[in-house]
């Protein structure tokens, strides 16, 4: 093999050696040059600054934005509970689109659109904030008022970031489900925020076909009776059926709306968005992010992180129904007058270099993308990354899992050309924006590490009992202090957010996240400590997935858990018992596939089935989960199983050919 067959990334025989060797790689002195931070001394001082007077700091942050009305008082803190800029009046909309009106961005793009079928659009600011302006005067017209929650249920589309700002500008609280959800989900996540409208299109384009979304939203309409109004995209020309007085064509519904909106002077605490995630038990939560702290998080860590400059043009690969894409394609980007590249459809389509091909014909300069996709473009091979020009990227970075060394490697020889900083970025739907990740200019990075905690973030490492553990040893990260962009509660259910993240470690925000830190203070991620596995960069609940199996009239109990995945960083396997009499076999394995595919989506549905008489449980009637998970990695469970109830059981799981 050749020095640059890069095929599976295996043939990197010198990584071991070098992380043994601990090498650092530090930003060139040219792109350092350029930046805000720019070097590890300017990076010192501004952590120092921060963590001298935090609050102060982030109201610096925070002036860097439009307010109508300055706050009276930057943090109100009664634990678990931050209110933050109490008092201040802004509008987010105002703050991506008005704000750049006055000068030469006026005309710049905004958004740089191409669909999967390959038709391009570019909206300028100007452009986008008049589509802004008429659809939240549609929205009005159609009865939406300020406080109302709309479901966002859309391809990636220029209209769908057009939704997102339309309500934000007249205080809707918008919802945005990804479109790869099914109805049972999209309609679980309308019931709980008791969503009025929902913005839908007849359907986006992924890998060549239709994603009926309609038809989805239809169906999970049959049982929300308090949505009173759907708004469709035309989008691909698919029939669709539309319901009489609650269904409007939102090409005809905005025909003969004024430009003229001027944007809701809201409280900084206004609920901007609620975004369901998985935690670890069967139902989503809704995360509850505000207005004026959440912008002023995504748009600091946006420039800061990404480097935004004037010229730049930011691809985040996200889809806007995660929170990188609300952070980072929508909100981060534009509250900096960035230019942003929107992508509707799938990496590999029509061909294995479709990424490359855009990064190539719309001089990306800033890549942002899972571990997961740059595993599978290892995978392909890098003739696909060598045919295209990409002398135009400047910066790379990665989000959504850990990154294995040889995938960090081989994406800054093969994408980033030797030459460009990567950023590994930690954060989560319930921090809003970017908690820990290199400065690009200031930073060494090390392979696999998200680095430090940005300025203004008091991330640490610690026991269960909030003491913080040695350099070295793993323990369980949490935050120690507020920060703006923080959910403010899970929607509904301001108990289940104090149990789920500030009741566990004394005083703290507990992340769900294990970690360590090495002796240089860099922080390396070990992954989820609770029952949420992480595929493809992807958030599931083990629980939500079993409890979509055990509605399968056939099953008895199930248990879901992660298994290691040279792809998706982890797989989904399910250890099922069956009702008695019923037997075990391929359809049986399609039929729960199938289940979990409709209750939650395709995303969920498990890699691998497993049939067993009994599952493996402790004298107290809990699954040993810990055992299953090594049964599902293939390891010889080593831990402690003297408490399982029926030691046979183990014996019993079958595996059952799959694939
Ligand atoms: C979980 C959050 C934040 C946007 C995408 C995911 C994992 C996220 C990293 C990283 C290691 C990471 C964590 C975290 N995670 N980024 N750079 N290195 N792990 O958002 O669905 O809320 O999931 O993703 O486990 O807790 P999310």
């Amino acid at each position: 093999m050749t020095e640059h067959s890069a095929g599976n990334g295996r043939e990197n025989t010198n990584i071991e050696s070098l992380l043994k060797e601990g090498r650092v790689f530090k930003p060139s002195a040219a792109f350092s040059k350029g930046t805000e931070v720019g070097s590890p001394a300017a990076w010192e001082k501004l952590r120092a600054q921060a963590s001298k007077s935090p609050v102060k700091f982030w109201e610096a942050r925070a002036k860097e934005l439009r307010w109508e009305k300055p706050w009276k008082k930057a943090l109100d803190w009664k634990f678990p509970f931050a209110k933050w800029f109490v008092g201040g009046k802004l509008n987010a909309s105002a703050n991506c689109l008005d704000r750049h009106l006055e000068g030469p961005r006026a005309n710049k793009a905004a958004i740089i659109w191409e669909g999967e079928p390959g038709e391009q659009r570019t909206l300028t600011y100007r452009q986008l904030h008049r589509e802004v302006c008429v659809f939240a005067n549609t929205l009005k017209k159609l009865g939406i008022r300020s406080g109302d929650r709309v479901a966002i249920y859309m391809p990636m589309v220029p209209e769908a970031a057009v939704a997102m700002l339309a309500c934000a500008r007249i205080g809707a609280t918008h919802s945005v489900v990804f479109g790869g959800f099914s109805a049972e989900a999209l309609r679980d996540r309308i019931q709980d925020a008791q969503a009025k409208a929902v913005i839908t299109a007849d359907g986006g384009w992924r890998k060549g076909a239709i994603v009926p979304l309609k038809a989805a939203v239809d169906d999970a309409l049959a049982q929300c009776p308090g949505v009173e109004t759907v708004v469709v995209l035309r989008r691909c020309g698919s029939v669709v059926s539309m319901k009489e007085g609650r269904d409007h064509w939102w090409q005809d519904a905005l025909r003969g709306v004024g430009a003229d909106c001027p944007p809701a002077a809201l409280d900084a605490e206004h609920p901007l968005f609620i975004l369901y995630t998985s935690g670890s038990t069967g139902k989503p939560k809704g995360v509850l992010h505000t207005t004026g702290g959440y912008l002023t998080h995504a748009a600091y860590s946006a420039r800061l992180v990404f480097d935004l400059k004037e010229n730049d043009v930011f691809w985040c690969t996200a889809d806007i129904g995660w929170v990188t894409g609300h952070s980072y394609v929508v909100y981060g980007p534009l509250a900096n007058g960035a230019t942003v590249l929107m992508y509707e459809g799938a990496p590999m389509t029509p061909a294995p270099d479709r990424f490359w091909d855009l990064i190539e014909r719309h001089r990306v300069t800033v890549f942002y993308t899972a571990p997961t996709a740059i595993r599978a473009f290892v995978r392909l091979g890098a003739e696909h990354v060598r045919k295209h020009d990409l002398s135009s990227l400047r910066l790379l970075g990665t989000v959504g899992e850990p990154i294995n060394p040889e995938a960090w490697l081989w994406y800054r020889k093969e994408v980033g050309g030797d030459r460009c900083p990567i950023v590994d970025t930690w954060w989560q739907t319930e921090t809003g924006g970017i908690m820990i990740s290199p400065l690009p200019g200031a930073t060494g990075t090390k392979p696999g590490s998200a680095t430090k905690p940005l300025p203004g973030i008091d991330a640490a490492v610690v026991d269960k009992d909030g003491k913080p553990v040695p350099k070295g040893s793993g323990g369980l990260l949490v935050v120690r202090r507020p920060w703006p962009g923080m959910l403010r509660t899970v929607y509904g259910d301001p108990e289940r957010y104090r149990a789920q993240y500030f009741s566990q470690i004394p005083g703290c925000y507990f992340t769900g996240d294990g970690a360590r830190v090495d002796k240089d203070g860099y922080f390396w991620i070990l992954g989820r400590v609770d029952d949420v596995i992480n595929v493809a960069g992807h958030r599931l609940s083990t629980m939500e997935i079993e409890s979509a199996l055990v509605g399968h009239p056939r099953v008895a109990e199930a248990a879901v858990v992660g298994h290691p995945d040279e792809l998706k960083g982890q797989g989904i396997t399910a250890f099922v018992t069956l009702q008695t009499g019923v037997a075990a076999g391929p359809e049986m394995v399609d039929a729960l596939k199938g289940a979990v595919a409709k209750a939650i989506g395709s995303i969920a549905r498990p890699d691998v089935i497993r049939f067993a008489d009994a599952l493996p449980k402790t004298r107290s009637g809990k699954i040993m989960r810990r055992l299953l998970r090594d049964v599902a990695a293939g390891v010889k469970t080593s831990g402690d199983t003297t408490t399982l109830e029926d030691f046979a059981a183990l014996a019993k799981l079958q595996p059952v050919q799959d694939e």
